[in-house]
């Protein structure tokens, strides 16, 4: 499929990964234990990310994949080498704040953490790969948790000031793209990841996640501040777990349904993006008794501190109805949704919906008139290399082609400002849902099973190639 229409000269093509999904090396250098260590894979996962469970401590009973990952730690060399060999010209990693700060409220941070990081960054810029850092992606120090509850505490705004002082400073000149939380909306369905949340017996879990949520706007502003003060060259995004709610059908009620499902993640970026909490938001929640815990200076902080760019992540739209006989649920990205029988769905039954994609993206241009960055998108899928060990994903070009197409048009024809486009786990990772591993999005294969076995091997799938031409062709060479 040859397109006519190009990506702009600039465009940061590129893929994405998380610290805890992938680094490993769990408690070398000084590193802390944080949430993430803790989530096992198997059935106990759900209810502990979403603060249901409690479980602070390792034990024998469970097998926790982040403890050791793809070990990308120690293979970081290497496996930038290879992002460079396929053309990224950015890559998106997180920090992983127990590196930095291994207990969270340290007043000196630990060198060992932020020297790895440096060399990292170091390491992208010998490719041209310009590094865009998410500042928490879903983990929180557990000592965080355990002496102060996590995020439902005003500290913990504090402790991120620190840690976001610290690395703006130590940065300044290496890193210019920077994510405060990712998916901020996820603390509504999964808080002990979204914030180092576990619910008390008899806790209000709705004035909670709110309490949290006004926590993490707070310190989001605060550092989009900072970092605007250290270094006037940065940029600062918020991340949405985006994806539009369609009605089910043309029933006023399932539309109406359709776009309370949509404003409740559109609420975080409103207080991001537009600088004030939404009047729809402040009167849902007069309605259910819950109060933000606003204190002086913060309306002004929020108002004159907002983002510079909208990034998100999409995977798949959704869809919403009132009619209960149809809530018969459907898998989606920790939030379900009702099935759409338009779509195809994947091994995971997530839906596919490329036109989805470019919907979003119209949606949030108009809304915001920010710059965009899609920084997560991929098809989680089995790969099984054949006898002589080669990966053929054919799936994963034809979703991830769909999707490309599905942004040159926003972009081409819709005039959607897209400053860049990172792919899900561009080497496989751990999964962040399900804490499997035989979930792949990766162009490059790594050898290691959902029990922690394996070679760590890496292995290009056909997808690697694919994606090199992709870039080299600024999006006009999908074949
Ligand atoms: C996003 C997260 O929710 O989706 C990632 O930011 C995650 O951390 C990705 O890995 C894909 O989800 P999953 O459950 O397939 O890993």
């Amino acid at each position: 499929m040859k397109n006519t229409m190009r990506f702009p000269e600039n465009f940061l093509w590129g893929g994405a990964t998380a610290a805890n999904q992938c680094e490993g090396a769990y408690d070398v250098d000084g590193r802390g234990l944080a949430n993430v260590d803790l989530v096992p894979v198997g059935k106990d996962r759900f209810p502990i990310i979403t603060g249901e469970k409690k479980h602070f401590a390792f034990d024998d009973a469970h097998f926790y994949p982040a403890k050791g990952a793809i070990d990308m730690y120690n293979t970081y060399k290497e496996d930038i080498a290879l992002f460079g060999e396929m053309g990224f010209k950015t890559y998106r990693l997180s920090i992983a704040w127990t590196r930095i700060f291994p207990k969270g409220d340290e007043l000196e941070p630990n060198e060992e953490g932020l020297l790895f990081y440096e060399n990292v960054f170091k390491e992208c810029h010998k490719y041209g790969i310009e590094p865009l850092v998410t500042i928490t992606h879903f983990d929180c120090p557990m000592h965080l948790i355990t002496e102060y509850g996590g995020w439902r505490n005003r500290k913990l705004v504090d402790f991120y000031e620190r840690l976001v002082t610290v690395i703006f400073t130590r940065y300044k000149g290496l890193v210019k793209y920077w994510l405060t939380f990712n998916e901020i909306n996820m603390i509504l369905h999964a808080p002990f990841m979204g914030a180092g949340i576990y619910f008390e017996e008899g806790e209000n879990k709705l004035q909670t996640k709110f309490t949290a949520i006004h926590h993490e706007l707070v310190a989001s502003s605060l550092a989009t501040k900072i970092a605007h003060e250290i270094d006037p060259e940065n940029k600062v995004g918020c991340m949405l777990a985006a994806g539009l709610s369609y009605p089910y059908n043309c029933a006023p009620g399932d539309v109406f349904k359709a776009q309370k499902d949509n404003r409740q993640n559109y609420a975080f970026i409103d207080v991001q993006s537009r600088g004030a909490y939404p009047a729809y938001l402040l009167k849902e929640l007069e309605r259910e008794g819950v109060v933000l815990p606003i204190l002086e200076g913060d309306a002004e902080l929020l108002a004159e501190h907002t983002v510079d760019f909208i990034s998100f992540s999409y995977y798949s739209s959704r869809v919403s109805t009132e009619n209960e006989e149809l809530l018969a649920q459907t898998a989606g990205n920790i939030f379900a949704s009702v099935k759409n029988p338009f779509l195809e769905a994947s091994e995971w039954g997530w839906q596919i919906d490329p036109l989805g994609l470019r919907i979003t993206m119209n949606e949030l241009y108009d809304r915001y008139q920010k710059p965009l960055f899609i920084v997560e998108n991929g098809l989680g899928a089995v790969d099984i290399p054949d006898a002589q060990g080669a990966i053929n994903d054919d799936y994963r070009i034809d979703y991830l082609r769909a999707h490309v197409q599905a942004m040159n048009d926003a972009i081409n024809l819709d005039g959607v400002e897209l400053l860049g486009y990172t792919t899900w786990g561009c080497i496989d990772l751990v999964s962040a849902g399900t804490g499997e591993m035989k979930k792949r999005y990766g162009f490059i294969y790594v050898d290691r099973d959902n029990d922690g076995n394996g070679t760590l091997k890496r292995t290009k799938k056909k997808s690697f190639g694919w994606y090199k031409k992709v870039i080299a062709s600024a999006g006009t060479d999908l074949d």
